[in-house]
């Protein structure tokens, strides 16, 4: 039997070891891989069954505070144009994604601060009060006091990617970045009682793949709910400009293996996996993912919420991604299920 046949035995057993984890990070050959992937999909399916999650991403504002290195939206790209929707707009972009008959909505913005708790509280709340919608904030990190309440507004979940375990290297990717602070903001929303939604980007600048194994092990270790994987793609108004990686397989095999190490958390197939490989989310289903997120920003604002180079999905309306991301899902032989989706506990 060969190593990765024994590895595979392990795991059924449920002996995940971090020099198992590196092997198979390892391992660059993409056939020889294959069975890892059928049993990550076949882990997924005994607790999810075919279903894939549909989950509408609303980007409400793209102005941030910050400046992380990697990210287009950073305080320091001037180039970019700025906007901010008025709690009126968003209340009605979910009308529209509600109308579709889609049951969760991911409100996503840079670290904005215009949007004070009250403002947010008070759109939360009525967004409960008209629709029958669970509520995902993905807007950075923020105070207990504040997380609270948005929490008793409202909110059901929250995304905050650690983007890396590794204090170090987070450290060097952002100038006005705390890894312990942005540990404990993760802490926080579980003790609330979120739903918690973490991850981090594959391929970072100096990212080996044993800090990848440390990153698997810290998803368990914080008790996501959630896990968002994504390749690092380089975008041309950001110090990182040059670094080019594109690391679309290892991203897959990571995605994988936290399947194996976790066979109830809800994992989506990513834009930046679309965006890396054209087929990028359908491979992700057909290893472990379980989660779709069609973009459903209006239009005039996508051109200006590009995170990275080449975004998939800017120059499309809300209507093209909706039946774009179900076509993924039956081309990956699964159903689509546009429910709450939350994560089936076991
Ligand atoms: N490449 C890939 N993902 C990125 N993100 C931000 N910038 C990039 C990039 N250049 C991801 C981060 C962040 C999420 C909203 O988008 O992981 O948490
Ligand atoms: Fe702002 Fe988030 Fe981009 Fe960092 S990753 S610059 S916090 S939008
Ligand atoms: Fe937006 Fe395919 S999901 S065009």
């Amino acid at each position: 039997m060969n190593m990765i046949q024994e590895i595979l035995k392990r795991f059924s057993r449920k002996v995940f070891t971090g020099e198992d984890f590196l092997f198979l990070l390892n391992v660059e050959d993409e056939q020889d891989f294959q069975p890892v992937f059928e049993y990550s999909e076949k882990i997924c399916e005994s607790v999810y069954g075919r279903d894939v999650f549909v989950r509408g991403i609303l980007e409400f504002s793209n102005i941030c505070t910050r400046n992380c290195f990697y990210c287009g939206l950073r305080k320091g790209n001037d180039r970019l144009k700025r906007y901010r929707m008025k709690p009126d707009e968003i209340f009605k972009e979910v009308r529209k994604v509600s109308e579709k008959g889609i049951r969760t909505i991911v409100l996503q913005s840079g670290e904005d601060d215009h949007f004070t708790d009250e403002i947010m509280a008070s759109l939360l709340e009525r967004i409960k009060k008209n629709f029958n919608m669970a509520i995902t904030l993905s807007i950075g990190e923020r105070s207990y006091e504040s997380y609270k309440q948005l929490k008793e507004a409202g909110a059901d979940r929250f995304l905050l990617r650690i983007e890396t375990s590794d204090e170090k290297l987070f450290k060097r990717l952002h100038p006005d970045g705390n890894f312990q602070q942005r540990k404990k903001c993760l802490h926080f929303l579980k003790e609330l009682g979120y739903e918690l939604g973490t991850g981090i980007m594959v391929g970072l600048p100096g990212q080996s793949c044993s800090s990848l194994v440390k990153d698997i092990f810290f998803f368990k270790e914080v008790g996501a709910d959630m896990i968002g994987i994504g390749p690092f793609l380089s975008h041309q108004d950001t110090p990182l400009r040059n670094f080019r990686p594109r690391k679309f397989f290892l991203t897959l095999k990571v995605l994988a293996l936290i399947r194996c190490l976790l066979p109830d958390v809800n994992i989506p197939a990513t834009t930046a996996m679309g965006t890396i490989d054209p087929q990028g989310r359908q491979k992700a289903l057909a290893a472990g993912a379980n989660v779709i997120m069609p973009n459903l920003s209006p239009a005039v604002y996508r051109p200006l919420y590009q995170l990275y180079d080449n975004k998939i999905c800017v120059y499309e309306t809300s209507a093209n991604c909706l039946s774009c991301t179900e076509e993924i899902v039956r081309q990956a032989g699964k159903t689509v299920c546009l429910g709450r989706g939350d994560r089936i506990k076991q």
